[in-house]
């Protein structure tokens, strides 16, 4: 088993989607084993994505990321980081398989309705920023 990170990001929140969102992520097999509704901080969101901080969409990915809640989420099953990244479908939905959340619910290659951890790696970093040990639960 392994886990990998996720995000309702803040257009499907808003939308009320997350259930209809969670059924994809459920019906793949994934097991939601931590889950919670968050507003973030400016801060938290120039962290989590400080890898983008030198891309153009960077400060439109902060206002957007901070203007209205999200659920994190810790998913499991066995090869969780490339399950849940086909469940959620190219990060343009215009580009993403049908059947998956991003063609489904995504507006536009901002307005994506997920997120997802893009390595093993990046998703224990990404969990161990949102979640403590005891949060999660298998
Ligand atoms: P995510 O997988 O969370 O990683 C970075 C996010 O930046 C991405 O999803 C989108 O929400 C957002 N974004 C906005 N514009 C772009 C772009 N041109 N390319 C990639 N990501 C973008």
């Amino acid at each position: 088993m392994s886990k990998t990170f996720s995000i309702i990001k803040p257009d499907a929140t808003k939308r009320n989607i997350t259930g209809s969102i969670n059924k994809l992520i459920e019906d793949a097999g994934l097991r939601i084993v931590a889950q919670k509704r968050i507003k973030m901080s400016k801060d938290l969101a120039e962290n989590f994505y400080g890898v983008h901080k030198e891309k153009p969409f960077f400060n439109d990915l902060v206002d957007y990321m901070t203007s209205e809640p999200v659920v994190v989420q810790v998913l499991e099953c066995e090869n969780a980081v490339q399950v849940y990244r086909k469940v959620m479908g190219a990060t343009d939905p215009k580009n993403a398989d049908k059947g998956t959340i991003r063609k489904e619910y995504a507006l536009n290659i901002q307005e994506n309705s997920v997120h997802g951890s893009d390595s093993e790696d990046n998703a224990k970093i990404e969990i161990d920023f949102f979640f403590k040990d005891n949060e999660i639960v298998g």
